[in-house]
């Protein structure tokens, strides 16, 4: 499976800048996947300006419910509508943000699924969980109230994996700072063994991202790690020249 390499907008972006970003992006055939993932209203001119590349594109979170009176919330059936085909859940700013359980994360990628969207679950320890040697335990609890069991057996037509999981610390978000490459090894082998368990032949295959602080100058010694399927770049996405450069990282290993 190639590697996916998903970038993650967060609340940046314009409408103005649509169009110089697609241009970067539309010559380019990486090796990797590609999926960029703007604030919503983005996506469908997003989607346009790429004018057919194969670049996916995904939203940062969905409702729990498909329609219906939610104010301000976002169905994942319009967000297909709109042209997603992925969309980012349990992020930690939502977690922290928004006071999102992994209970709730996991009725949204209930959701997702069933409006035919790939949902990426994100985990991820705090820095005191890491200090005091509790980062694998916080992240298999995370996996376990976070997965909805559909992701066992569900396929979606024309896409490889049902779901996907990011590992991203939340010290490293945004903050220039990366684990170990034995630590981040370590924590993606845990979690393969957590999603066997908890998904059986589906947990097996589930493509595993890591994401905090992934840079061109970092990415292909923590894509060339074993069971990282590809890498969730926030900051570093922003920029179409930057975002290539880590995926033309993923092509070569
Ligand atoms: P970062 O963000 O690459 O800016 O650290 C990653 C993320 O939050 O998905």
């Amino acid at each position: 499976m190639p590697q996916l390499i998903a970038g993650n907008w967060k609340m940046n972006g314009t409408l103005a800048g649509i169009a110089a970003y697609a241009a970067a992006l539309r010559p380019a055939s990486p090796g990797a996947e590609l999926l960029v993932c703007p604030p919503a209203p983005l996506i469908a001119p997003l989607r346009a300006a790429l004018d057919g590349a194969p670049v996916a594109l995904g939203a940062q979170d969905c409702a729990v419910k498909r329609s219906g009176a939610h104010t301000g919330d976002l169905s994942a059936d319009l967000l297909a509508e709109l042209g997603a085909t992925h969309v980012i859940l349990g992020h930690s700013e939502r977690r922290a943000d928004h006071a999102e359980s992994s209970a709730t994360v996991s009725e949204k990628a209930r959701t997702a699924i069933a409006a035919g969207l790939v949902p990426i679950i994100c985990v991820g320890e705090t820095e005191a969980e890491r200090d005091s040697g509790e980062a694998e335990t916080v992240v298999r609890a995370q996996l376990a109230g976070s997965l909805p069991e559909e992701l066992a057996g569900q396929t979606v037509p024309g896409v490889v994996a049902p779901g996907i999981i990011a590992y991203e610390p939340v010290w490293a978000i945004g903050t220039g700072r990366t684990p170990t490459e034995e630590d981040v090894a370590a924590m993606h082998a845990s979690i393969r063994a957590a999603l066997r368990r908890q998904l059986g032949a589906a947990g097996a295959t589930m493509p595993i991202l890591y994401g905090g602080s992934v840079k061109p100058s970092n990415a292909a010694s923590l894509l060339a790690l074993p069971e990282v399927g590809g890498a969730l770049v926030g900051g570093a996405s922003l920029k179409a020249e930057d975002f290539l450069a880590i995926a033309s990282a993923a092509a070569r290993d």
